[in-house]
């Protein structure tokens, strides 16, 4: 095994995986970016929200979704009920800006892959919500369009898996908005019934 996965497998809890994945350089895309952009949020959530890769603002602060799609994210999570640094771990597939905003090539995503991993396995979510192509077919490990797998739970183990449309689709299709608000009413019964059966959603 290569010394960076050792040391992946080695860390101790969270912040330390982070400190390790700040260090990686094992694909080309740190050359061309700012910042690795771990991910953020409660390390206690039950729920997690994977998205594919740093855009521009991402990549600048060093933060997940704090742009544009962000942005929308953060509001379908307040209706909701989520507020994302209380109830939520927000990640990415790949954890450096592609250029251009281009979709991770199939050899990033397995070189990145096994930070994803550990994450989730230090993070032992509940809930974890796949948004868009990339984050629901690396890990569901399936080559099914996330036309076919949104909106159907997958369970794995103890955790069970929503796969949506990511948010930057609903700029440009706006028809897209209603199967999302579906997607997360689910998430939201989910939540409830797996976390806190006491959680309001002041609009679900
Ligand atoms: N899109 C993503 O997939 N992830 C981000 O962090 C921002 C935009």
């Amino acid at each position: 095994m290569d010394e960076y996965l050792t040391r992946l497998r080695g860390a101790a809890d969270l912040d330390a995986l982070a400190d390790i994945v700040q260090t990686c350089r094992r694909c080309s895309l740190r050359d061309g970016c700012q910042h690795v952009v771990f991910g953020e949020g409660n390390p206690k959530a039950q729920l997690v929200i994977c998205g594919e890769g740093p855009g521009a603002e991402e990549d600048r602060l060093g933060r997940p979704f704090v742009g544009r799609a962000g942005q929308l994210l953060d509001q379908i999570l307040a209706a909701c009920g989520f507020e994302r640094s209380q109830h939520t771990f927000i990640l990415n597939v790949v954890k450096c800006r592609p250029p251009g905003n281009r979709t991770p090539a199939h050899e990033e995503i397995r070189i990145c892959l096994p930070n994803l991993r550990m994450q989730v396995h230090m993070l032992q979510p509940k809930i974890m919500i796949l948004m868009g192509n990339c984050a629901a077919q690396n890990i569901l490990q399936t080559d099914l369009g996330i036309s076919q797998l949104r909106g159907q739970w997958v369970q794995k183990g103890n955790m069970w898996f929503m796969p949506t449309y990511h948010p930057a689709a609903l700029f440009h299709r706006p028809q897209l908005k209603k199967p999302v608000w579906d997607d997360f009413q689910q998430v939201v019964d989910k939540y409830r019934a797996l976390i806190n059966p006491d959680h309001r959603a002041p609009h679900c």
